[in-house]
């Protein structure tokens, strides 16, 4: 690869001979076409288990099921037990196990509780396409933006690889191997999920997009744009863009670069040219530096993007044109403060999130990130660690758009395994690779701030090996970007220290460990995991006892959402943020975990299936911890009041704790109208407001003052049986585009209306009409074992949980209108409608 640098041409000259926005997608005379970039996730075939012969091009996949991506097998229950050789399953400490699987939970699957008792092993894709005659002049690549796991590869019978790594994203070029016209391809994929691989739930498949990309010989490589900002202030960015372009072709390429900034109004801002000596078989890499003028920050209160577009043209005519967007920022980690972003200091209020979308399993549905997003922003989060591995791209280019700092993460072990068939076995061959196309596929995102190389990695105690490791994986990163620090999360920081592992980390990142943060104080440093709450929405576990009510930590595998229970290397919410109050140098937190995600139960084993760490449940219904993390995380003024108020006869005139979350000044409570005083900050050390309330039933109500205003109220009252069904869709109209998804909150009401929590537990039936799927049912219960998935695309069954429950709707590829129907015994039934356009 040669480099060069483009000369700065003024922009009236540039844009007298500027091309069409749209690239040249259809063929030239002759010569060849540009760029086409299509989504091949449709029209697939599936097979569950290993199938001989599956990848020979003439092997006859009639009978296998027809599906579209993204897919996942594992939360289809349609995963094998496979069970570890020599070994036991993971079943982790659960006693009285079933013998059978109820629904696709499998007490004895070798992932165990890690993996939410669902199975993985074998599962075979294929797909078959033609190719038009005009296509052979052109080159064809297929990328995998990720399958979990041991993806291998072939087209029309030739092998072109694997990949191990199941969350890594990868390409190859079909080029050689394809045919045109009448005769067909076929693309076949086999995965193996071996069990356990991950601490968590993976998933099984073709879990996110496929490409299909169609480029002229002479075109812009894979990830081959790199977009800077060496340099900023107020007056003016300098932007500087690295462009890899690759001749395939016979002849000299003859190229030319154009590349330009074009502003969110699609103004071009700047342009530059430059000429890559590519002659054929060769890549050549050119660099344009383009000052803007006054340029717009990207920030997370206006996540202002601009967009990079690189033209390359050969003899004059257009023949590749990419699209990448960026963001002009300053990223700044300072000791003994945090980030400064565009030199402010944000402090960060952040979350670890897992990749599972609750009832969709793996399957990264675009909209299904985005919505998560978008609970996480109505908490007030600004910041999201892609815990423990490279995310789908559509979360970073959402966290781009939405306005969240990204903490990537590439790995949650090395060398030393945390599960049988984790990252360890592939780490000597891979490990360089996925950390590179890592980074190479995410650094022009403007919402990464940092590299984590690593999380609770094992080897932070390893005197002879930590360092080492460490720095080998940091070169590759800084080869790749040297513009962003380097962290890891650390469970052992004080090891990590003694070891050398931290030595090639620019930013210490502390897991738990609240003993620590003194140490660290010179440090740039922050918290990358915390808290480890757990608790289950709606649950209190309000214990008669002796005649008092207490809170019970955990009571019928659930803890209390009193949120005060946490594991021994954790701590609770409230604890964690007057830690991070005595500890400012602590450039802010990443707290375990935003939402709920499957597998790892803790502190349950069998039956819970999924997790309870989570602020928000796995359907994405708040819990009450949401609301504590408002009232510190956001300045709009709320008030939040628990428990639920509907109580056994016999809690009558029982104190029963109400607690309030707050950021306002005082907060007054009433009963049924009463007062039964306000309470204020002044000597309250925990983050919430209390009173002892002796128990009738009725109306509880907080009224919340500011400087003597009233800024806030909430109300909690007793409910009568639950009499009917409410529909709500978060969106009455989705895409035509057969991924667009509706969620519908289901809620149990009471002839008043009013939600019923206390025991909306009833089974509900769903129909759905008028095509369209319903690919996901939920409820947030993490003991729950019904299928997330209904039998056929048209119905589903799910019991409420506390009075809610979730449909997620996926629309067609044509226009048209859904109705979902929603009914349950004894209640009166509900419908509503989703456009389709
Ligand atoms: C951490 C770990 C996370 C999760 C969490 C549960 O130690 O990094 O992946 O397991 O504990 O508390």
């Amino acid at each position: 690869m040669r480099s060069r640098t483009l000369a700065l041409l003024s922009l009236a000259s540039l844009l007298a001979f500027q091309s069409p926005m749209f690239l040249a997608a259809a063929p030239q005379s002759g010569a060849a076409a540009g760029r086409s970039r299509q989504l091949f996730d449709f029209d697939w075939r599936f097979k569950a288990g290993d199938q001989a012969g599956a990848d020979a091009q003439a092997f006859d996949d009639g009978a296998w099921d027809k599906i579209d991506l993204p897919h996942d097998y594992m939360i289809e229950g349609k995963g094998q037990n496979i069970p570890v050789p020599g070994g036991r399953a993971g079943g982790g400490r659960a006693t009285n196990l079933p013998t059978e699987p109820e629904g696709p939970f499998d007490p004895r699957s070798p992932g165990g509780n890690s993996n939410g008792y669902l199975n993985g092993g074998f599962g075979w894709y294929r797909k078959t396409f033609t190719l038009p005659e005009t296509s052979r002049t052109r080159r064809t690549f297929i990328e995998f933006e990720g399958v979990y796991m041991n993806a291998e590869v072939w087209i029309n019978g030739q092998r072109l690889g694997n990949r191990p790594y199941g969350y890594s994203t990868f390409e190859f070029d079909l080029t050689p191997h394809l045919k045109y016209g009448k005769e067909t391809n076929t693309i076949a994929v086999k995965v193996n999920v071996q069990q356990p691989s991950t601490r968590w739930y993976s998933g099984a498949g073709i879990y996110r997009h496929v490409w299909l990309t169609q480029t002229a010989p002479l075109h812009v490589v894979h990830w081959g744009t790199i977009v800077r900002t060496p340099s900023i202030t107020n007056a003016r960015a300098s932007v500087e863009v690295l462009t890899t372009v690759r001749n395939d072709g016979e002849t000299p390429g003859d190229a030319r670069v154009q590349t330009s900034i074009v502003d969110k109004g699609g103004r071009t801002v700047g342009v530059a040219e430059g000429r890559p000596d590519v002659v054929s078989g060769m890549s050549s890499t050119v660099t344009a530096t383009i000052p803007v003028d006054r340029p717009h920050r990207w920030s997370i209160d206006d996540p202002y993007l601009y967009t990079v577009v690189t033209r390359v043209y050969q003899r004059n005519s257009l023949v590749d044109e990419i699209r990448t967007p960026f963001g002009i920022r300053t990223v700044e980690f300072v000791a003994e403060k945090g980030l400064m972003l565009n030199g402010v200091h944000v402090p960060m209020k952040g979350v670890c999130l897992h990749h599972d979308l609750g009832a969709l399993g793996a399957a990264a549905y675009d909209r299904g990130i985005e919505r998560q997003l978008q609970i996480m922003k109505t908490m007030g989060v600004n910041a999201i660690r892609t815990s423990h591995n490279p995310p789908a791209p559509a979360l970073l280019d959402f966290a781009d758009r939405m306005g969240f700092v990204v903490m990537d993460e590439v790995f949650d072990e090395w060398k030393q395994n945390k599960t049988r068939f984790g990252y360890g076995q592939f780490f000597d061959e891979w490990s360089e690779r996925d950390t590179r196309d890592f980074v190479r596929r995410d650094r022009n995102h403007p919402s990464i701030v940092m590299w984590s190389i690593g999380n609770e990695i094992p080897e932070q105690g390893n005197v002879q090996a930590g360092e080492a490791m460490a720095t080998r994986l940091a070169g590759f990163v800084t080869d790749e970007d040297p513009t962003r620090p380097i962290t890891a999360g650390m469970n052992n920081p004080a090891r990590a220290l003694d070891t050398g592992f931290a030595k090639p980390l620019q930013l210490f990142g502390v897991n738990y460990n609240l003993g620590i943060y003194e140490r660290v104080k010179t440090f740039k440093s922050y918290a990358s995991e915390t808290s480890s709450n757990y608790s289950s929405r709606d649950e209190y576990n309000l214990v008669l006892k002796d005649g008092q009510l207490t809170i019970q930590n955990q009571l019928n595998n659930h803890c209390t959402s009193y949120d005060t229970d946490f594991p021994r290397w954790g701590n609770t919410a409230d604890t964690q943020f007057q830690a991070m109050r005595k500890a400012p140098w602590m450039g802010g937190e990443f707290v375990w975990t935003g939402l709920d995600y499957i597998g790892e139960p803790t502190p349950f084993s069998w039956p819970n299936r999924s997790s309870s760490f989570g602020i928000a449940d796995l359907a994405g219904f708040p819990k009450d911890r949401f609301y504590l993390y408002q009232s510190q995380w956001r300045s709009e003024p709320m008030v939040h009041i628990l428990p639920h108020w509907n109580w056994p006869d016999e809690y009558r005139g029982k104190m029963i704790p109400v607690w309030a979350y707050t950021n306002a000044d005082s907060v007054e409570l009433f009963l049924n109208g009463k007062s039964l005083g306000s309470r204020n900050w002044n000597g309250v050390n925990e983050l919430h407001l209390a009173w002892q309330v002796p128990y009738e039933p009725g109306t509880l109500r907080a009224v919340a003052t500011k400087g003597g205003k009233v800024v806030a109220e909430k109300m909690v009252e007793t409910t009568t049986a639950a009499t009917r069904i409410e529909l709500a869709p978060d969106r009455n109209a989705i895409n035509a585009d057969g991924q667009d998804l509706s969620f519908v909150t289901v809620r149990l009401v009471d002839a008043k209306g009013r939600l019923v929590r206390a025991d909306g537990n009833h089974p509900l039936r769903f129909t759905l009409s008028g095509g369209g799927a319903i690919v996901g049912v939920d409820n947030g219960d993490p003991t729950n074992h019904e299928p997330f998935k209904g039998p056929t695309p048209d119905r589903a069954s799910q019991k409420a949980f506390h009075g809610l429950a979730l449909v997620v709707i996926k629309g067609g590829r044509t226009a048209g209108t859904l109705t979902l129907t929603a009914a349950a015994d004894g209640l009166t039934s509900a419908t509503t409608q989703i456009r389709v356009r």
